[in-house]
């Protein structure tokens, strides 16, 4: 038996992103951490899943690994290359093995462009293909993804939301990638098509031993897809875990509370609801000691006063919480 490498497909470390603040009360010049000291690892033909509330950050760590945007501080490794000192022509090569599936196709795609010469720009401009076997590959790429080859003379305005996403996959797919970003990818389609999209996805992966981050707001879509999952709020790692003992027992309160506000069609399994009071806080005044402390049912003095650090536990995970595991929806 071969024994995989032993450097995960990609890694992450203390990913930092630092955005300007509009000027205002803070001042010119001030900035937030929108993600703030991010690490994880993805091995190959693994899903880690990312979830947490709008703005926690979770596109912008998504882009900061394809290298949409150049991150404040922090490393990435792709194969155990430091992948954000590539640069020039040798980036533009390596870019074949990243791609990134955004969450509306509509914008993600070009209006004006036919969705056959949106499959095929990646493999020309990467010099994968001309010609009759251009033509070729776009058509397998359509089949691959569940599309008839006439689909590639059609404009994306002529298509429904899932095959414009399915159109939005092969291009992805073009350059047969390593790795690739989901972010939020069936967020913008009905429940039925959102679940053929998700099918999809996992049978790629199988068949051409893909690794994903697969960005979601939503912990039960998140469950269905990822072997791992990371949970995120206001710009940190807050847990950590196999997917199977994240959802079986939550133990950071912020992951309990996204678990029972997640809504489970199985009524044996449907768990009470944790209310989580408020909105999250702003990222620019982040509260201070553990930044989940204000809308935590648990929350004591300590929290207020003192950042919990992610930490290791005995079963693999990593949680940055005092208490682990004291609110956990549906247990005994
Ligand atoms: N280009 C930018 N300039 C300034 N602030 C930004 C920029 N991009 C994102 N932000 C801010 O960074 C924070 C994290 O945003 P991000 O889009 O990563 O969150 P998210 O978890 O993907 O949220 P959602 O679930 O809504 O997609 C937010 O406060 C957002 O307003
Ligand atoms: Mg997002």
């Amino acid at each position: 038996m071969s024994r995989e490498p032993a450097a995960p497909l990609l890694s992450a470390r203390d990913l930092t992103k630092r955005y300007a603040l509009s000027a205002g009360v803070f001042g010119r010049g001030a900035t937030f951490a929108a993600v703030d000291g991010v690490s994880f690892d993805v091995e190959r033909g693994e899903t880690l899943g990312l979830v947490g509330e709008s703005g926690s950050g979770k596109s912008t760590t998504g882009r900061l690994v394809v290298r949409l945007e150049e991150p404040t501080g922090g490393n990435v490794f792709f194969e155990g290359q430091d992948w954000l000192a590539l640069s020039g022509r040798e980036l533009a090569r390596r870019r074949r093995d990243v791609q990134i599936v955004f969450q509306d196709p509509q914008t993600s795609l070009n209006p004006r462009m036919t969705c056959g010469a949106q499959v095929s720009e990646p493999l020309s401009v990467q010099g994968l293909a001309r010609g009759r076997d251009l033509k070729e590959r776009v058509g397998s790429l359509l089949a691959e993804v569940g599309l008839s080859a006439d689909i590639a003379r059609r404009f994306p305005a002529e298509l429904s939301g899932g095959q414009r996403q399915r159109v939005a996959i092969a291009r992805a797919l073009a350059t047969r990638p390593k790795f690739v970003v989901c972010d939020e990818p069936v967020s913008s389609l009905d429940v039925s098509v959102a679940a053929q999209v998700l099918n999809l996805l996992a049978e790629l992966r199988e068949k051409s031993h893909l690794s994903y981050l697969f960005i979601s707001h939503d912990l039960a879509v998140v469950s269905r897809v990822a072997d791992r999952i990371a949970v995120m709020y206001l710009g940190r790692i807050v847990e950590e875990g196999s997917a199977a003992a994240i959802v079986a027992r939550p133990l950071h309160p912020y992951t309990a509370a996204l678990l029972s506000a997640s809504p489970e069609t199985d009524p044996a399994r449907r768990r009470p609801r944790i209310a989580l009071s408020g909105e999250p806080p702003s990222p620019a005044s982040p509260p201070s000691g553990c930044a989940f402390h204000p809308r935590c049912p648990i929350a004591r003095p300590r929290c207020r006063e003192e950042t919990p650090k992610l930490f290791p536990t005995p079963d693999g995970r990593r949680v940055a919480c005092f208490f682990p595991g004291e609110l956990a929806p549906g247990a005994p």
